[in-house]
C-alpha cells in the first residue's frame, strides 16, 4: 500500500461547520481568494504529510495513549496572515487542555519516523486561501464549539480542491464540572 497524506485535527460536527460558515457571511473578503467550504472547516493539530502504512499504525497506537480532556473553543478574532495569505479565525488564547493535547500528541508520535512540525502551535480555522489583505476584527457570531474528540484525517488534493476524510476519532475525557 502506498503512503497517504494524513494529519491530526479537530473536526467539527456538520451543524457547527454550517453555523460557523453562516456567521462569517459578509465578513470575508468577497472577490478574491478561495473560500473554504463549510464541510472542510477544521483545526489542524499535527500535520504528518506522507504516511506509510506502518507509520500510520504507529501514530494510531500513539494517539491511543493520549488522555486528553474535552474543552470549548470560542473564535473571537478574524485576521489576514500575510505569511501564507490565508484569512483565519482564532481564539484569543488556546485552552490549556488544547495546548496539552497538542504537546502530548506531538510527543507521542515523535518515534514514528515522520517529519513533524516544530513550530509553536497556533490554533486556527483557515477560511480563505490566496486571500487579499484585510483588516483584523473582532468576531462575536460564531457559536462556541464543544470539542469532545480529535481525529486522524486523510487529505487528497484534487483539481477541484482538497478532499478530506476523517479516518479515525479518539474521544476526549469529559472536563470536570466547574464549581
Ligand atoms: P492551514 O489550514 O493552516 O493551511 C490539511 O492540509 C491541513 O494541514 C491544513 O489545514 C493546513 O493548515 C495543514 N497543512 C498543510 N500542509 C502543511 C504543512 N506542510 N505543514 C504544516 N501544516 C500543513
Amino acid at each position: 500500500m502506498k503512503a497517504e497524506r494524513l494529519f491530526f485535527a479537530l473536526w467539527p460536527a456538520a451543524d457547527w461547520q454550517a453555523n460557523c460558515h453562516a456567521a462569517l457571511k459578509g465578513l470575508l473578503p468577497g472577490k478574491s481568494g478561495r473560500a473554504i467550504p463549510a464541510h472542510n472547516l477544521h483545526i489542524t493539530l499535527a500535520f504528518l504529510g506522507a504516511v506509510r502504512p506502518e507509520q500510520r499504525a504507529c501514530v494510531e497506537s500513539a494517539a491511543e495513549t493520549i488522555g486528553g480532556e474535552a474543552f470549548t473553543l470560542e473564535f473571537t478574532r478574524l485576521a489576514y496572515n500575510p505569511r501564507n495569505r490565508i484569512v483565519w479565525a482564532f481564539p484569543l488564547a488556546a485552552p490549556t487542555a488544547l495546548s496539552a493535547l497538542v504537546t502530548d500528541l506531538r510527543e507521542a508520535i515523535a518515534g514514528c519516523g515522520l517529519q513533524t512540525e516544530h513550530r509553536a502551535f497556533f490554533p486556527h480555522l483557515t477560511l480563505v486561501r490566496k486571500a487579499s489583505p484585510m483588516e483584523a476584527r473582532e468576531l462575536d457570531g460564531i457559536p462556541p464549539w464543544q470539542v469532545q474528540a480529535f481525529s486522524l484525517v486523510r487529505s487528497e488534493t484534487l483539481p477541484s480542491g482538497a478532499v478530506y476524510e476523517v479516518v479515525r476519532e479518539w474521544v476526549l475525557r469529559p472536563a470536570p464540572a466547574s464549581l
